[in-house]
């Protein structure tokens, strides 16, 4: 295992080199984790190479803002770039090796292969950001080929994405296993992500709505009431902070469809902070 005072971590770019490198590993005993992001790393993404780090004996993690998520009028163009931070957050995070492909190796000319997840990606996110999760599979799948790992980690506060790589991975048999790992919050509740640089001072104050949406839903939910009082409680914090609400729904937190009487669900929350798209969900456990 790598620890916090380990090397920098070398930086490949190389796929063939990067698999060579990972099966190299893993003929010679060792775990291998990986950590798939789109870099402007925070503590969240140091808490899933920290996690890896302790359940394998060497991570790596991939860098690649990827362009097929990114919906024509999104935020492809700004999305924040600093790598020379985030190999640094890397290296004292205990990651061995960093995985930086361009878009020309990931979608060479003539590329023409996409890998489309029905169900579970129909809804929430695969409703308002057509092909998002289409793009999410593409490059996930790919890089799964490229770095056959072990062992893959992925944040919950993404957590339609987490339930539409599983199912990716389950349908076509890719031989890895899939860690989700809790969401890492700021002080206040807030869901860490990349694009909370986008908020302004007072959207950075009212993007809590989205947190204290949830929590005022488990409240709901513990006393026992229907869904749709639950979700009502979700869209009221976001009023009462005049975000806009995308979707504020409770499902199966496996299959996204409404939830069975009694078991868990999850609460999903996604909302405009100014014009910013933050998510968040929290699970709510089994009730009598
Ligand atoms: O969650 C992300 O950062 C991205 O969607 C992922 C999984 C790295 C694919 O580009």
């Amino acid at each position: 295992m790598n620890t916090p005072s380990s090397p920098a971590p070398l930086v490949v770019a190389e796929p063939r080199l990067m698999r060579d490198t990972i099966l190299a590993a893993r003929r010679a005993g060792r775990r291998v984790g990986f950590v798939p992001t789109m870099g402007a790393l925070h503590a969240g993404h140091a808490s899933l190479v920290e996690r890896a780090a302790v359940e394998c004996d060497d991570v790596v993690v991939s860098i690649f803002v990827n362009p097929k998520q990114f919906g024509p009028r999104e935020d492809l163009a700004r999305y924040p770039r600093t790598l020379p931070a985030d190999v640094a957050l890397l290296g004292a995070s205990g990651a061995r090796w960093v995985f930086v492909p361009e878009a020309a190796t990931a979608y060479p000319a003539g590329h023409a292969t996409s890998v489309v997840v029905a169900a579970p990606a129909a809804d929430f996110e695969g409703a308002i950001r057509p092909g998002h999760f289409a793009g999410v599979a593409t490059v996930v799948c790919w890089l799964f080929n490229v770095v056959p790992a072990d062992a893959a980690y992925f944040g919950a506060k993404d957590w339609q994405q987490t339930v539409v790589v599983r199912r990716m991975v389950a349908d076509l048999a890719i031989p890895i296993a899939i860690e989700v790992c809790p969401t890492v919050r700021e002080p206040d509740g807030l869901a860490m992500s990349s694009r909370n640089a986008y908020l302004s001072p007072d959207e950075r104050r009212r993007a809590v709505a989205l947190h204290e949406g949830l929590e005022s839903a488990a409240r709901h939910w513990q006393a026992g009431d229907d869904v749709a009082l639950v979700e009502e409680a979700i869209r009221a914090a976001l009023r009462a902070h005049d975000v806009p609400v995308d979707y504020a729904r409770v499902v199966d937190p496996q299959s996204l469809v409404p939830p069975r009487p009694g078991a868990a669900a999850v609460a999903l929350v996604a909302g405009r902070v100014g014009t910013t798209r933050l998510l968040d969900n929290l699970l709510l456990p089994p009730r009598p």
